[in-house]
């Protein structure tokens, strides 16, 4: 316990002060939206609302799971939470992990109170999915009174990780078990290493409702557990860019964008794309600790806003078909992941 705790801490710490981003980028700097001259819009009236989770966001933004399972976790969450109230997006809690082992932990992870009305993503590792089984995962979720439950899939890290989980059997079918008897909808996500077409599929055939790419090109969880002494080295770039893995599932499951998204810019490319959210972590946790967390989100809506009105986008749902440029290496990349 003290183990999971720690190492909750030291994910955030090292985040915080060592960058841990991976060096190629995930892609979004090789899509163009394209520009249209005659927007045929009203700055003023483009809607970035959108519906998740039964619930309606003021924008179709995700602030990931990252944190909970110690104090300064718990402060975290709160303030994450109160932010995403305030400007109306969605929000994921870091993996529960802590709390299942110890119900103490549950306060360091409820943030009801400050956000009755945001869609919030409970949040559960693969492998400890598969090990406490479902009655402990439903108790789980329902005392956070969480909208979805996220599985994480990082065999990436657990195999770098000092102390990693290593056995991945039997997962799939420990998240079919879950989509079928837990009350609310599961969602896959990777954690930096992204998810293909052949794991889509296989994720909905499970029953899985969302894939959360969480692709390569921002945050390196290799290069975390590299910092931590982890072994194996070279890792530290491994993964699908996120690009890739958005034009890959897209058509498989409702994607959410995530890994290496850095602007609302990028969001809006990730919805042309055919995302129908983008989210981020590491941006968001940056601009909590410097206390402009607010800020950082208002910046991103505004930017998302301005990318829809000069693509001629009334509404997200009208980004959704907006021109977007691919490079072909991308395009052939994502054909074959
Ligand atoms: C400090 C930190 C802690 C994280 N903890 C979790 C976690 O507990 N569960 C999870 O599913 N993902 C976790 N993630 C992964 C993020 O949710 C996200 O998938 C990944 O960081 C890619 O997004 P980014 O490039 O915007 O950081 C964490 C990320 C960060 C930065």
């Amino acid at each position: 316990m003290k183990i999971t705790k720690g190492r909750k801490k030291d994910h955030v710490d090292i985040v915080l002060k060592k960058g841990v981003q991976y060096q190629k980028g995930p892609g979004f700097s090789e899509v163009m939206l394209v520009h249209q001259a005659l927007p045929e819009a009203d700055f003023g009236k483009v809607s970035l609302k959108a519906k998740f989770l039964g619930k309606t966001l003021e924008a179709p933004l995700v602030i990931e799971a990252m944190t909970g399972g110690y104090p300064e976790g718990g402060k975290i969450n709160r303030k994450l939470a109160e932010i995403a109230e305030k400007t109306g997006v969605a929000m994921g809690l870091g993996s529960q992990r802590a709390m299942v082992e110890d119900p103490s932990l549950k306060d360091t992870y409820y943030i009801r109170d400050v956000a009755p009305s945001v869609p919030l993503i409970a949040n559960i590792g693969a492998f400890q999915l598969k090990k406490y089984g479902i009655a402990k995962i439903g108790d789980m979720v329902s005392k956070v009174d969480a909208d979805a439950l996220a599985v994480h899939l990082n065999p990436l890290q657990e195999i770098i990780q000092p102390e990693g989980d290593r056995d991945f059997s039997g997962v799939v079918e420990a998240i079919g078990l879950a989509c079928e008897q837990l009350s609310v909808p599961v969602i896959a996500k990777e954690t930096g290493a992204g998810i293909g077409s052949k794991a889509a599929s296989l994720l909905k055939e499970a029953g899985v409702k969302y894939i959360d790419v969480a692709g390569a090109g921002g945050t390196s969880w290799s290069a975390i557990e590299y910092e931590r002494g982890g072994g194996v080295p070279g890792f530290a770039d491994w993964g699908i860019p996120t690009v890739a893995c958005i034009l890959a599932d897209r058509g498989i499951l409702p994607v959410i964008a995530s890994g290496g998204v850095r602007s609302g810019i990028d969001a809006a490319k990730a919805i042309a794309l055919g995302a129908e959210l983008a989210g981020a972590a590491q941006p968001f946790l940056l601009a909590y600790s410097k206390g402009k967390l607010e800020t950082e989100v208002d910046t991103w809506k505004e930017q998302l806003k301005v990318a829809m009105f000069l693509t001629g986008s009334k509404d997200v749902q009208s980004l959704r078909s907006a021109k977007a440029f691919v490079p072909t290496g991308l395009k052939e990349l994502a054909g074959q992941v």
